[in-house]
């Protein structure tokens, strides 16, 4: 189902963005889309979770969770289609325990069915210009009491022209995710990690719904 005319400006954004890059991004993002797997190593291992990712794009993580965690029901929400159809395909051998939403996230249009154990978002929150902070907070309102947020995301650059060419590519670098994440939730890993000998650095967050 087609979302493009009724969706937010920035989901629509995203949905023209992604139209064409769906084609190339598993193929190119592997090389600055750092600490995507070691986000993964810092969830709570418990069994029978529940996890969401908002923004889950081509399925890169759903497919390695769904490898690491057989237990676990995920759940994936993305408003680009092509993105999506690439993530169908990514989790096709466990598409019993995959679901998988063309919807934007913490809008009128989408709401969860029930609370969740874990929301990840993998490079997603730096690219909802508007609706970081609104998606924080419904992240929060959809965790069960108890339930973990995991951000994996870029944090800042030095350089005034890297920032200026992410913004172009609708990502924003001003070190604004963390304070935030670390008011609404109780931090259990918090850090910032320096990429291409400092280009520009990412944040790790892993916190908690108390
Ligand atoms: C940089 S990609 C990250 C994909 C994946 N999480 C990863 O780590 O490879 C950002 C994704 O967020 C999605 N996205 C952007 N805004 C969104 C929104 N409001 N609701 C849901 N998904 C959104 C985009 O369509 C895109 O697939």
């Amino acid at each position: 189902m087609s979302i493009a005319s009724s969706a937010p400006a920035q989901a629509r954004t995203m949905q023209q963005y992604y139209r064409l890059h769906a084609a190339i991004y598993d193929a190119t993002r592997w090389t600055f889309l750092h600490g995507r797997r070691r986000v993964l190593e810092f969830l709570p291992k418990n069994k029978n979770q529940t996890l969401v990712e908002v923004g889950c794009g081509t399925g890169h993580n759903l497919r390695q969770l769904a490898r690491l965690h057989p237990d676990w029901s995920l759940i994936g929400i993305d408003v680009s289609a092509e993105m999506l159809a690439k993530a169908s395909r990514a989790t096709a051998s466990c598409s019993r325990r995959v679901q998988l939403f063309e919807k934007p996230y913490a809008t009128a249009d989408f709401r969860l069915q029930e609370s969740v154990d874990i929301i990840l978002f993998s490079y997603a929150l730096t690219m909802f210009n508007p609706g970081w902070e609104a998606a924080i907070g419904q992240a929060y309102q959809d965790l069960k009491p108890g339930g973990h947020i995991a951000v994996v995301d870029f944090h800042d650059t030095p350089h005034s022209w890297f920032r200026r060419w992410m913004g172009y590519n609708h990502v924003r670098m001003d070190a604004h995710l963390l304070p935030l994440l670390e008011k609404h939730f109780t931090p259990e890993t918090s850090m910032v990690q320096t990429a291409w000998g400092g280009l520009w650095r990412y944040c790790i967050f892993v916190g908690k719904k108390v």
